[in-house]
């Protein structure tokens, strides 16, 4: 009887070591991410166009934590040579950037190019190139140019689709033969249903269950113009990859009842099907469809808030991402809800009940859960939707509730993500082919300002230098490029 409980620890403390010792496959990639109006600055430097980030920022102080702005942020837009040197010295295979539209055409428009802003990509790319660092670049993570908000009503507008299809061929055809990796839009749910469904995030506009999904069309159209002009004109040359990225928490059923399945299935539907679902089979998931023309129908409208793709739309949306992009750090459980109040709502849509198990651990007042499991169940359920495709963690990190250099939490979370990819690549057969850790560094977190630490380096954001500090999990990381392993190489097995 006493040997028990000691048993019962050792078991309990191997179960949350439970380290894959395989390595990586030989051509899996590791890298870093960041984007344009988190780390640049520079925001009006050399004829840069106004962002609706950088407007949002200027007016509604009151939106951002700290009251900041993206005004320098890290400063990358002079310190690009720095953050390179640094993805080299943690021997990183690739670097997920991207490019400013309104630095390279600053109203938005191909008519007016900016040759400071194409020169400075020029040389970023040089750079990397210089030091055998794979770009892995976004044309649009957020940073709509001011003046596509103001004069066509942005992602609203569904002449949208030809402009952003004139931006991306500019940047195929300028960066084409630096670039093997192309994203086009950075969480499309991010923008469509904070940026055009609650007003959360710029440009703040109102009108959830209606105008997100307007958004979400025009959105999926232009990424599918910009996957087609890629196509036709550049894949033969260039032989890049292009896809969109989707991101969501996994959302856990919070029971084994049918009703609490269907909830989470249905979650997942509306937070990644709903972007997912056309590029990869040509149309709305089912249940978004049902769901929203059901309660449109219950709430007097005559024709679902959800707008139709037409034959024409499904075909040409169909098969436009050569890989699926997945950005997620977290895990929700999720149960069924009763029927939402009859107004139009994307969260009334979904109808569903998240909430999170009192023991999960996190740091700090966040949702970041680290919750290594929620990841591998997350990797299976896209193999099994989407026809097995490849896939590339696009982004996947932890906030710290403090700035700490001793980020053990942060390391904790990566060994167990990362051995949660190994499982998936190994156990599960997922053709897992690319991990990007978020963040290389603190940043500008949205409306987070620069209260919330992601960063494998720690910016010092009130020194004018902004110097990048090593965080323990920097060396973590590099650790892990080197050996291609999550444990001493010494129980590495290939
Ligand atoms: C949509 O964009 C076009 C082209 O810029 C513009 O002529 C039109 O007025 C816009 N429509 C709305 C409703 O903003
Ligand atoms: C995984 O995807 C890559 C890129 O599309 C492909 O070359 C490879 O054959 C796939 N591997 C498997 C096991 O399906
Ligand atoms: C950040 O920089 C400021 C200005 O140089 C300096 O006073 C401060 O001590 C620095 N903070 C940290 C934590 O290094």
């Amino acid at each position: 009887m006493k040997r028990l409980p000691i048993f019962i620890a050792l078991i309990a403390l191997s179960l949350a070591d439970d380290i894959n010792p395989r390595k990586f496959p030989k051509t899996f990639k590791l890298g870093v991410a960041n984007a344009a109006p988190q780390i640049e600055g520079g925001w009006n430097e050399d004829g840069k166009g106004e962002t609706i980030w950088d407007r949002f920022a200027h007016k509604h102080p009151e939106k951002i934590a700290d009251r900041s702005t993206p005004d320098v942020a890290c400063d990358s837009y002079h310190k690009y040579k720095e953050d390179i040197a640094l993805i080299k010295a943690m021997g990183l295979d690739h670097y997920r950037l991207s490019i400013a539209w309104s630095r390279v055409l600053p109203t938005g428009y191909t008519d007016k190019v900016n040759k400071a802003g194409v020169e400075y990509y020029k040389n970023v790319f040089k750079e990397l190139k210089e030091n055998d660092i794979k770009p892995m670049v976004t044309l649009y993570h957020w940073d709509l140019p001011q003046p596509l908000q103001d004069q066509m009503n942005g992602w609203l507008n569904e002449s949208i689709v030809d402009v952003f299809g004139d931006y991306a061929k500019f940047a195929f055809e300028t960066f084409g033969d630096d670039v093997d990796w192309w994203i086009t839009v950075n969480e499309p749910k991010q923008v469509c249903q904070s940026g055009y469904g609650t007003g959360g995030y710029a440009p703040g506009v109102v009108g959830s269950g209606v105008t997100d999904y307007s958004c979400a069309r025009n959105i999926l159209l232009a990424h599918a113009r910009a996957w087609h002009i890629y196509n036709e004109l550049y894949r033969s040359k260039n032989k890049g990859k292009v896809a969109i990225v989707v991101d969501a928490s996994w959302s856990e059923p919070g029971s084994d009842s049918d009703a609490d399945r269907a909830a989470a299935e249905r979650a997942t539907q509306f937070e990644v099907g709903l972007y997912a679902n056309p590029v990869f089979n040509g149309d709305w998931p089912e249940v978004v469809k049902r769901r929203v023309a059901e309660r449109s129908k219950m709430e007097g409208y005559e024709e679902s808030r959800l707008p139709a793709f037409s034959e024409r739309e499904i075909a040409y949306l169909k098969g436009t991402s050569d890989y699926l992009a997945l950005n997620t750090y977290s895990t929700m459980m999720v149960s069924a809800a009763g029927e939402a109040p009859l107004t139009a709502s994307f969260e009334h849509d979904k109808n569903v009940r998240y909430w999170a198990e009192p023991d999960w651990p996190k740091d700090g007042p966040w949702w970041f859960y680290d919750l290594p499991w929620g990841l591998r169940k997350f990797l299976n359920w896209l193999k099994r939707t989407y026809n097995n495709p490849e896939i590339v963690v696009t982004e996947n990190g932890y906030v710290t509730g403090d700035d700490t250099l001793e980020d053990d939490k942060r390391i904790h979370y990566f060994r167990g993500y990362l051995s949660a990819c190994l499982d998936a690549i190994y156990k599960d057969n997922v053709n897992l082919t690319a991990y990007t850790a978020w963040s290389i560094m603190d940043d500008w977190e949205w409306t987070g300002g620069y209260t919330s630490f992601l960063g494998l380096y720690k910016v010092n954001f009130t020194d004018p230098e902004r110097p990048r500090i090593k965080r323990k999990s920097a060396d973590f990381f590099a650790g892990v490029a080197k050996n291609r392993c999550l444990l001493d190489p010494s129980e590495c097995i290939d």
